[in-house]
């Protein structure tokens, strides 16, 4: 097998260097403009992309499905069930095998390992749409949202209230990258990864607390996620982040005045975030939401160098 250079995988965001971030999301604006205009070109034409979900998706599944389509090229969507993985099949094996077939597989998967394990084993890009410890194509799409929203992603705050989950961490190795300035709020023992807190430490990006009011001062993003993650077994867990982690209007007001709401979605109205708020002027989680379309092609244009 040929050897596929470090970044070809987008595993955690970690791999991209900030340069390929910011072109990745300027490449997302240019197409989001040319497609509203129609004037999309069929840069994908005659690509395959197959997408393997271990758990369910909305977002994830329909954005690459449609990106897929509207770059010319075609997707399928694979659970395990459908492959021999169900029956024992390796998943080398199996990475082995769709290399010869398509040219970038999608997985969402519950542990990242398996994910680590597929990438090494294939020799077409692999990309990362979820597993228990990253979500890289999610901040993707944040980051592209936040410059749309801010003009641009110099001299911003951001500040992560809830769980330090999957989100966040790829959250603080996107910030990492570009310099931003991030405040996280979290409830003892549910803290980012350990290895995640020290590369935004060590970028002095990161300020890690217990403390919503605290990190939202100055903010202009204010961002959450769902309080139990599909991978999540205790639904106890909402416990410990109620009420004092929940993004509420008073919590909101306590950021900067023109600050914005956004969450990864799907949410959980009234517990890590109020109606109000997510329904609200501030927020802007549909943007977010449809950005990962734009951002998805353009990743999939730039690990596919057309
Ligand atoms: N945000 C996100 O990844 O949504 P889905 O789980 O619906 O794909
Ligand atoms: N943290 C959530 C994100 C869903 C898109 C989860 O893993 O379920």
């Amino acid at each position: 097998m040929t050897k596929k250079p470090h970044n070809v995988d987008i595993l955690t965001l970690d791999e991209l260097e900030s340069k390929e971030i910011n072109n990745i999301i300027d490449l997302a604006i240019d197409l989001k403009k040319e497609l509203k205009k129609g004037k999309e070109k069929p840069l994908l034409q005659n690509k395959t992309l197959a997408m393997i979900f271990e758990k369910p998706s909305t977002r994830t599944r329909v954005s690459f499905e449609t990106g897929m389509f509207q770059l010319g090229g075609h997707a399928l969507t694979l659970s395990p069930n459908d492959l021999q993985l169900s029956r024992g099949e390796s998943i080398a094996d199996t990475a082995r095998t769709l290399s010869r077939y398509v040219n970038v597989v999608m997985a969402r998967v519950y542990d990242h390992k398996s994910l680590e394990t597929f990438a090494r084993n294939s020799s077409i890009p692999v990309i990362n749409g979820l597993s228990d410890s990253y979500h890289p194509c999610q901040i993707l799409a944040d980051l592209m949202t936040i410059k749309e929203h801010k003009k641009n992603l110099k001299k911003i705050k951001i500040a992560w209230i809830g769980d330090g989950n999957n989100v966040c961490n790829s959250l603080i190795l996107g910030c990492a990258k570009l310099k931003i300035q991030l405040s996280v709020a979290i409830p003892d023992g549910y803290e980012p990864e350990f290895d995640v807190i020290k590369i935004g430490k060590d970028a002095e990006i990161l300020e890690v607390s217990d403390n919503p009011a605290a990190a939202v001062q100055d903010a202009d993003v204010v961002m959450t996620d769902t309080f139990v993650s599909i991978h999540n077994t205790n639904s106890d867990r909402v416990k410990k982040f109620l009420p004092k982690f929940q993004v509420n209007q008073a919590l909101m007001n306590k950021a900067k005045k023109d600050a914005i709401f956004m969450h990864c979605l799907p949410a959980k109205r009234d517990q890590e975030v109020t109606s109000d708020v997510i329904d609200g002027s501030q927020s802007v989680v549909w943007d977010e939401a449809e950005n990962r379309l734009h951002v998805q092609k353009a990743l999939l244009v730039h690990l596919l160098g057309v």
